[in-house]
């Protein structure tokens, strides 16, 4: 691939989805590239660069920012999370939004569903014993393809076995030929919604909690930032965030804290929760 074709498309990731592309990716860029380039009727990645420099057709930038995205995931994605959402968050959030009995949680890049459902599973087995409750769960992404997979609720056998308890399977989903169906008790909690991260985020409400995992990481530092100070504008003043380890915000924004004890949880560097270290480092 010519060095001025990289920086066309490095320069469309980033300006669309905020994926910031190395050179060293520039051997997966074309393997991924090639089927959209046979897709649209290029002989070559090359003249698909050329349409590109002048009014490309509406959808073939979706499918260069499809092909490019990483999707992997998996049910209860490294355990602790998940637990901290159990055991820590939910129980403040039981008492401090006794009243109103509701709960918002977004998942930011949903991918397949797993996330989402995972947490629709923890509340759906909280709503057991609480009935009243009515959580909801905004669950978005920036791709198409894979939210209409994740609407589905359809997970194959290696799917399954990715992290999902089989407990929680034989309780909440429904096999049906080699496929498990989740149970719609389960999946009415969850809405999917087409939301690009890098875009305004107006239309969205405000949320108790905010799981972003495994998305920010593919950002540079400067999108981190914009990105994360923008959900906080939708974070509760005494909401939490969840992150990932890969997603290391030591250094992007002052604006939020780490809860004290908490691994990967975080708040409003100005709000309610106690924090030990604030996410600059200082
Ligand atoms: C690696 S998956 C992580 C999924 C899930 N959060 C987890 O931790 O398992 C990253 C997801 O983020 C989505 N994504 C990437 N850039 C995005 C953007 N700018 N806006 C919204 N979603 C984005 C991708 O489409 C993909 O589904």
């Amino acid at each position: 691939m010519k060095l001025t074709d990289f920086d066309v498309y490095k320069q469309l990731l980033l300006s669309q989805s905020g994926l910031d592309l190395s050179q060293e990716k520039t051997y997966i860029l074309e393997s991924r590239l090639k089927p959209v380039a046979k897709k649209w009727g290029y002989p070559a990645l090359g003249s698909m660069t050329m349409a590109l420099n002048g009014v490309p057709e509406p959808g073939l930038i979706d499918d260069i920012v499809e092909a490019m995205t990483n999707n992997d995931t998996s049910f209860f994605r490294d355990g602790q999370p998940f637990e901290s959402f159990k055991k820590d968050v939910l129980p403040y959030m039981e008492k401090s939004r006794a009243k109103a009995k509701t709960l918002r949680v977004w998942s930011a890049g949903c991918s397949s569903g797993q996330e989402p459902y995972s947490l629709a599973i923890i509340l759906k087995e909280m709503q057991e014993n609480a009935p009243a409750w009515k959580p909801q769960i905004l669950a978005t992404d920036i791709s198409d393809e894979i939210l209409e997979q994740a609407k589905e609720g359809r997970y194959t056998q290696f799917e399954v076995q990715r992290g999902l308890p089989v407990q929680l399977l034989m309780k909440h989903f429904q096999q049906e030929g080699d496929k498990w169906q989740i149970d719609e008790d389960v999946a009415s909690i969850v809405t999917f919604y087409k939301h690009n991260l890098v875009e305004d985020m107006n239309r969205l409400d405000m949320f108790d909690v905010i799981f972003c995992r495994h998305v920010l990481t593919s950002f540079n530092k400067e999108t981190q930032r914009k990105v994360l100070e923008n959900m906080l504008e939708h974070l509760e003043p005494d909401g939490f965030l969840i992150l990932d380890d890969s997603e290391d915000v030591s250094n992007i924004t002052d604006q939020i804290k780490n809860v004290e004890g908490r691994k990967n949880v975080f708040a409003h560097a100005n709000g309610p929760h106690v924090g030990s270290t604030k996410a600059t480092g200082t």
